[in-house]
């Protein structure tokens, strides 16, 4: 089971970052976050800690190089390894790009580990038995993506 990078498109990471509706004291993880442009966008416009997961070296290095010109190194957090070893109690907002089977297989640890309140967003695919507190279709540049928004304590 394995996913590629395949970046989430600028509109769409912008509309997941407003549906978590992210305050400075939030702490958004990215588990497989490629090349970090969601953690990155989500502490440079909502001032808040964020958390990169990545298993890929050479994404891993561009994520640094990133965070380094944006200046952002007090505010984004990249970790180089298995998004499955992370423990996830720290988050307070998650974003997800990842798939049908990693979602289904990230389920349980999320639901042993999130608090109540921890604000999930999906894109492209649901989590098998979360129920969503809202679904949105946002226009992407090439077609319509839809983004899946959780809440811990009431979606499972
Ligand atoms: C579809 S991309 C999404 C990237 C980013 N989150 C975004 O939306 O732009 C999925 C990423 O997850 C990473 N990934 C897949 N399995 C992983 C694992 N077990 N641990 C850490 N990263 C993983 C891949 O290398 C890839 O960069």
């Amino acid at each position: 089971m394995s996913v590629p990078f395949v970046p989430t498109p600028k509109k769409v990471l912008h509309r997941m970052l407003s549906l978590l509706e992210l305050k400075e004291d939030d702490v958004l993880v990215d588990p497989g976050a490629g090349d970090c442009r969601i953690v990155i966008e989500a502490s440079r416009h909502y001032g808040c800690v964020s958390i990169g997961i990545e298993k890929l070296y050479h994404l891993v290095k561009m994520c640094i190089e990133r965070v380094r010109r944006e200046n952002l190194q007090h505010k984004v957090i990249v970790a180089w390894g298995d998004l499955f070893k992370f423990e996830y109690s720290i988050a307070t907002a998650i974003t997800l790009y990842l798939g049908p089977e990693l979602n289904e297989k990230l389920r349980p640890k999320l639901e042993r580990e999130l608090r109540p309140g921890t604000r999930v967003v999906s894109h492209d695919f649901e989590v098998p038995g979360w129920k969503p507190i809202a679904v949105e279709t946002v226009d992407g540049p090439d077609r319509p993506r839809k983004l899946y928004l959780y809440k811990a304590g009431v979606s499972f």
